[in-house]
């Protein structure tokens, strides 16, 4: 085992935390040999329920769990963290216009961008889980000059999974055997799930499957699959969320397992996305950073849906600005 790094949760106290907090301490986020200092950061109201976590975690008695530390200051929650997953975030009340959503959220994620900044390590990883991700991590990134933008990424690896478990369920192939496929800018419902340079089992998916599948369930199954789960179990997805945030981070830092994965990191202009933009990306986990999968030939449909989700995501950093948050 080496030195602990230093992981902070923000949201511990709410449900994709505590599904989280079990695998983190189990080895599953960094790594069976890597010893961990946790950070939980709450607002007053979930305190409690990050107290109650922390106890819990005592009584798992996990090997590689140094410490756990819960906090509502988010200086004291960032000090020397390695890797930070923004988990806490407002989420949309009864009547709350767009623009109220993204002014509340650039309260949290502003400061919480400026408090990494100031006190984070130097090698800081941050995903952002917290809705509306991709915009959310804009915002932190913007409030952290010193740190190397492309440590912040926002998480759309569960709609990766969820494309995967599609083409799974729909070709009988396990998930194992699949490799090029693709979730293309925002974590909403206009994403792109792209299976044009997918393989399943060495075969083009695309010989495997029609395009009306494509166009008429397995692109909206994959962007509305959140909707369906509240339908179907009467709240969000959890454990998938925080299964999906694992995977991120562990690809992340220990390289990638032989395929490329989906991960929304500001745009460097590829694909014509425009810069700065937070958008996902095929990436692909090389000597501790994400590089985005370049020289993809993308056809008319793909190059239109890509360019409809960066669109949405455009608006969402105007209206910030509009907001004085960036
Ligand atoms: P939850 O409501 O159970 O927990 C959220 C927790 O965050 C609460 O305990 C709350 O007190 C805390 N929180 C709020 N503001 C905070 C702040 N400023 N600092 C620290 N903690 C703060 O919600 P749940 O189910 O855990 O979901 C969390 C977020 O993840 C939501 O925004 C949800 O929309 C998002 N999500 C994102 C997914 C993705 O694929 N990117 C998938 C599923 C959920």
């Amino acid at each position: 085992t080496s030195s602990p790094i230093t992981v902070t949760l923000t949201g511990a106290g709410g449900q994709i935390g505590y599904a989280l907090l079990f695998r983190i301490a189990a080895g599953e986020l960094l790594g069976p040999n890597v010893t961990v200092r946790l950070k939980l950061l709450e607002i007053p109201a979930g305190i409690a329920g990050a107290e109650g976590a922390a106890l819990e975690l005592q009584d798992g008695a996990f090997p590689l769990l140094d410490s756990v530390n819960v906090t509502d200051s988010a200086a004291a929650a960032f000090d020397g963290t390695n890797v930070a997953l923004l988990v806490g975030s407002r989420p949309r009340g009864p009547g709350m216009e767009r623009a109220d959503l993204l002014a509340a959220n650039g309260a949290i994620f502003g400061p919480q961008g400026a408090a990494i900044n100031e006190h984070a390590a130097s090698d800081i990883r941050v995903v952002v889980v917290g809705n509306p991700a991709n915009t959310n991590a804009l915002i932190a990134q913007a409030h952290a000059p010193d740190v190397p933008r492309e440590r912040f990424t926002a998480l759309t690896r569960l709609d990766h999974n969820r494309a995967l478990g599609q083409l799974s369920a729909k070709l009988g192939i396990p998930v194992r055997d699949m490799d090029g496929v693709t979730i293309w800018g925002n974590h909403s419902a206009t994403q792109y799930p792209d299976v044009s340079h997918a393989t399943a089992g060495g075969t083009p998916v695309r010989d495997l499957v029609d395009d009306a599948w494509l166009a008429n369930e397995f692109i909206p199954r994959v962007a509305n699959r959140g909707a369906e789960i509240i339908e179907v179990r009467g709240s969000s997805s959890v454990g998938s969320a925080a299964s999906a945030t694992v995977d991120h981070v562990f690809d992340w830092v220990n390289g990638q397992r032989g395929r490329w994965t989906s991960v929304a990191l500001p745009s460097d202009g590829s694909y014509g996305v425009p810069e700065g933009l937070v958008s996902s990306f095929p990436a692909e986990s090389v000597d501790g950073k994400w590089r985005i999968v370049q020289g993809l030939e993308l056809n008319a449909f793909s190059t239109s849906r890509i360019a409809a989700s960066v669109a949405e995501l455009a608006t969402e950093r105007e209206q910030v600005q509009g907001l004085g948050l960036l």
